[in-house]
């Protein structure tokens, strides 16, 4: 239950905890999804995350088995599970970048109508949504985290295929550290050849973030402080730009919306309940503690006294 918030380098390699706990080794290799260390390897600049939608649909007729996905677009998935005494069928689908698009719950409903399009659907008890790193040429970073660190390695990008690419990546990272070589490096390197030929796309990508970052300062806010339960707004405290939700009994939980990756304004995830970063895909609870990476560090909240002495002032 510890998040590594940093790596030391001596004879040996030491991480460090959020709890300030230290775990020395000779080899780490980094498998936290969206590499937790910004320097060496600059990873923020290579991947982006995208989300993905699934529904869970009980249906009157029987699944003929399988699974299948479209080859047009929107994608679409289908799968079934046992469930109880029948099964549900998993609808997926739908993408975006995180923090960034619709309302987050049109994708839901987008799956529910195809649901209801192809199905005679009697009910739909589970819904979650996740997301993926994505690389820009498509394929896993898997190897050395930099030609500089030959002993820190990593494992990440698996462009929505994790189950097939984290098998791989552990194949080559167990062939890279018992035997120092893998016949799927050339492919799989995160300092391939591949990588640079995707410049153009690398400053596609770093010219979105650096749109998202100027796009969050910018931005009105709102002075319009009604919230309804359940809802979420970007307002102001005490000059300050911060996040607002009021949770299902009427409590405000005010979070300060500046990233703590590298400080791109959040966007409100209405149908998780969450700040999402526009940037790179960090997420925040509504308290402020974090969700996913690649930030380490939580929100600073705005408990509730200094909350109710601000709405009497001047909130
Ligand atoms: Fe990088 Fe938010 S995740 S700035």
């Amino acid at each position: 239950q510890s998040r590594i918030v940093r790596i030391e380098e001596n004879e040996k390699y030491t991480i460090i905890s959020n709890n300030g706990k230290k775990v020395t080794a000779e080899k780490i290799i980094i498998a936290s999804h969206y590499p937790c260390i910004n320097k060496p390897g600059f990873y923020f600049g290579r991947i982006y995350a995208d989300r993905s939608y699934v529904v869970a649909v009980k249906a009157k007729e029987k699944y003929p088995g399988g699974m299948y996905i479209t080859a047009e677009n929107p994608t679409r998935s289908l799968r079934n599970q046992n469930y109880n005494d029948g099964e549900i069928i998993l609808v997926g689908g739908e993408r975006h970048k995180t923090g960034q698009g619709v309302d987050t719950n049109e994708h839901y409903n987008a799956l529910i109508d195809f649901a209801y399009e192809h199905f005679t659907v009697e009910d739909i008890p589970y819904r979650w949504s996740t997301q993926d790193c994505m690389t820009l040429d498509s394929l896993p970073f898997v190897g050395q985290f930099t030609a500089e660190t030959p002993n820190i390695y990593v494992a990440t990008g698996y462009n929505k295929w994790g189950m097939t690419n984290s098998i791989a990546s552990a194949m080559i990272l167990t062939d890279l550290i018992t035997k120092g070589e893998s016949p799927w490096l050339d492919a799989y390197s995160p300092s391939r050849s591949t990588v640079m030929a995707s410049a153009k796309s690398f400053i596609v990508e770093n010219a979105n973030v650096a749109k998202e970052l100027i796009k969050g300062k910018v931005s009105p806010i709102s002075d319009d402080i009604e919230i309804a339960n359940g809802d979420a707004q970007i307002t102001e405290v005490n000059g300050q730009r911060a996040g607002a939700y009021r949770d299902e009994n009427g409590q405000l939980h005010v979070v300060d919306t500046t990233c703590t990756h590298m400080g791109c304004e959040l966007q409100w995830n209405a149908a998780e309940r969450s700040w999402d970063c526009p940037c790179h895909g960090s997420r925040f609870s509504i308290t402020g503690e974090v969700i996913e990476g690649p930030a380490v560090e939580p929100l600073e909240f705005q408990d509730i006294n200094t909350i109710k002495k601000l709405m009497t002032e001047d909130f």
